[in-house]
């Protein structure tokens, strides 16, 4: 009967890098070859909702994707469920009494659902583990440092379990323990700060980050490059950036970050294209609306997909959206905008 079920529900917003994680040096722990830096979007924005019921009577966990029936063995889940499961064993042995052992005991029912596309390089594996990880852990009562666990869901996903701005540090050791996600600046920090979500294509991206990266660690120099030389130096000017709310800075430096994961995944043999002709056309518009002004004002970022993600600041907002509703105009997209919000939406296809 229903008193016999133990439910929690969690939110967990997306979000966006600024400095990309590309490549992995682990494939099972989710180890990446560099570190990398994002910011999580509002509670009430892009997200995923995540209920996770446990009962004496289930006889098997289950998992519900957006209302469809999922495999429950896929690898990077039963990583996440393994691992939740093993810390609370392990928090009970050390004589924490909040956990939930009985619950430990018991099977799980997992319904999550995203409020946005799934799979459209709009980072719904980055909420949706970060959700189930935190979802789990409080169903079991477990608190602390979980994003080395929600890491192994999916890697971008340990940077949604803090709000603002995240590092993601890749860590050195081979067991994955320190790599794990900070907060570099909360939330509240830089409130001028906005993101507008410009929607080029909702359709599920041709290739899937876990291969297209495989791929690009097999063949490309310039990731190398990248890890060895260049994400260090740009970590430590992007966080002065942030720490100083240096738009200019912190906008240019996303937008070189952006350029040179697309550059890597054409450096990638065979090539790999996230870029389409609408999102090169966003890139040139925000370059000259910001020559324009002779101020970076306006930054785009692009993840595994073409969709653009646009960081401005929110005097800039209503004027930008003119621009790009002037060049893609609402008869030929059928878009809608969410004005006002620190999220926007333009459909642009
Ligand atoms: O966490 P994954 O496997 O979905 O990879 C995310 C990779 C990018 O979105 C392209 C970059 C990033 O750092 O989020």
């Amino acid at each position: 009967t229903a008193r016999d079920i133990t439910f929690v529900t969690c939110t967990a917003p997306v979000n966006i890098a600024v400095i990309k994680y590309w490549g992995k040096r682990d494939n099972d722990l989710i180890l990446p070859v560099n570190s990398s830096l994002s910011v999580t979007l509002h509670q009430d924005q892009l997200k995923s909702t995540t209920t996770v019921a446990c009962s004496a009577h289930f006889k098997e966990d289950r998992i519900w994707l957006n209302g469809k029936e999922e495999n429950i063995n896929q690898p990077r889940l039963q990583s996440c469920l393994k691992e939740i499961r093993r810390l609370v064993r392990k928090r009970r042995s050390d004589g924490d009494t909040s956990t939930d052992v009985l619950s430990l005991s018991h099977k799980v029912h997992i319904c999550s659902e995203n409020n946005f596309p799934t799979a459209a390089g709009l980072a719904s594996s980055a909420a949706g583990y970060a959700c189930l990880v935190y979802t789990l852990s409080r169903l079991l009562g477990v608190e602390g440092e979980l994003s080395a666990i929600a890491r192994q869901g999916s890697g971008s996903a340990c940077r949604s379990m803090y709000g603002g701005f995240v590092q993601w540090h890749m860590g050195m050791q081979a067991d994955g323990k320190d790599s794990v996600a900070e907060q570099v600046e909360p939330e509240s920090h830089w409130p001028e700060l906005r993101i507008l979500i410009l929607v080029v294509s909702a359709e599920r991206k041709p290739v899937g980050s876990t291969a297209g990266m495989q791929t690009s660690v097999e063949t490309s120099s310039l990731l190398k490059h990248r890890a060895q030389a260049v994400v260090s130096t740009r970590m430590d000017e992007m966080i002065l950036a942030i720490r100083q709310r240096d738009f200019s800075t912190f906008g240019e430096l996303t937008m070189r970050d952006s350029n040179q994961f697309h550059a890597i995944c054409l450096d990638t043999y065979p090539p790999i294209f996230y870029l389409n002709d609408v999102s090169r056309r966003i890139i040139s518009l925000v370059h000259r609306y910001n020559h324009h002004y002779r101020e970076t004002r306006v930054a785009y970022t692009f993840d595994a997909g073409p969709n653009a993600v646009i960081y401005t600041l929110q005097q800039h907002v209503s004027e930008f959206v003119q621009v790009v509703t002037h060049f893609f105009p609402p008869e030929t997209n059928g878009g809608e905008f969410l004005k006002g919000l620190p999220v926007g939406s333009v459909s642009l296809s």
